[in-house]
């Protein structure tokens, strides 16, 4: 899954050059646009190519890093470039499209960048993991953006949290759901945020402090919880479970602090969902009640 998304990187740097080519055959820009074009695109087709050899034993991810950071160059400077060379009047009125084509093929490449990046920082298992600094930083503008387009609030009142429930949301990043769910309890209820980079408990902790929550317990854990057993009535997994190497043992984990009965709520992201299913049916602690759309509704037997 993660090479298809590296070959479609490279195959985006080949838009920048053919694209141009283009427009010079129609008249639209002269050549020094397509020496542009080929620029662009050999750079960023480069480091694709260097990012995907790279790809499965990584430790230096430095490729990784620069095939984010081209297209992200890209950006500003096709317009400054095509400024400099055609004038501001020439650009406004003739040059939109060819900016919009160019701009809208950098950022394809960027997010596809970052998706690979996120692949790859993210790597299955908590001894690889410890994200740098600008890693979690990505992660955080991802999580940001998310939250945007798709509401941590509307995803949570469709999971039915009720108040006075203990929550546990483990590999809360930044406390997208968190901070939502810990309202929808109330102050008789309680959430635990659970992550293993010191960076995600940094940041639900300044956001306690900014907006006062009384009812958010942060854990800084890659697996035990130190919760009591049967103490939790929903657990949150959401967006991480690909990132887990062991995940039979996080399932017994996670079966003995909820209550019997008690929910857990499942994404299965990258992972393929028979391969999702076959890990719940293995373990046997959990039966799946519902799917709906990407969340996995499973009831601790
Ligand atoms: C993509 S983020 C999702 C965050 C949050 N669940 C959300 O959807 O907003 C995944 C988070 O899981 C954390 N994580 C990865 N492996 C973990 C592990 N073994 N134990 C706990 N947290 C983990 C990462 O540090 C990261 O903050």
């Amino acid at each position: 899954m993660n090479e298809k998304k590296y070959v479609f990187y490279i195959l985006l740097g080949l838009l920048y050059p053919i694209f141009k080519v283009i427009c010079y055959i129609n008249g639209l820009i002269y050549l020094r646009g397509v020496i542009y074009g080929l620029i662009a695109g050999v750079s960023t087709i480069s480091v694709g190519i260097l990012a995907l050899k790279e790809y499965g034993g990584a430790n230096k991810p430095v490729w990784h890093w620069l095939a984010a950071l081209i297209p992200l160059i890209v950006i500003p400077l096709t317009p400054i470039i095509m400024i400099y060379h055609l004038g501001l009047t020439v650009f406004l009125t003739d040059k939109m499209a060819i900016l919009m084509i160019f701009e809208g093929i950098a950022v394809a490449q960027f997010i596809v960048a970052i998706l690979m990046f996120r692949g790859l920082i993210f790597k299955r298992g908590t001894e690889e993991l410890m994200m740098p600094r600008i890693g979690f930083a990505i992660m955080k503008t991802v999580l940001t953006l998310r939250s945007i387009f798709k509401k941590p609030e509307r995803t949570l009142r469709e999971m039915g949290l009720q108040k006075g429930q203990a929550v546990l949301d483990y590999g809360c990043g930044i406390g997208s759901f968190s901070i939502p769910a810990a309202k929808m309890v109330g102050d008789d209820g309680v959430v635990y945020a659970l992550d293993i980079h010191p960076l995600a408990i940094k940041a639900v902790e300044k956001e306690i402090r900014k907006k006062r929550i009384p009812n958010i317990k942060t854990i800084l854990s890659a697996r035990e919880t130190g919760l009591p057993d049967e103490s939790v009535d929903v657990v949150l997994l959401y967006d991480v479970f690909q990132m887990i190497s062991d995940r039979d043992k996080l399932l017994e984990e996670l079966y003995r602090v909820l209550k019997s009965g008690g929910i857990l709520f499942a994404t299965a992201e990258r992972l393929d969902p028979k391969e999702f299913m076959n890990i719940f049916a293995r373990e046997n602690l959990f039966t799946l009640i519902e799917q709906r759309g990407e969340v996995f509704r499973f009831k601790r037997d």
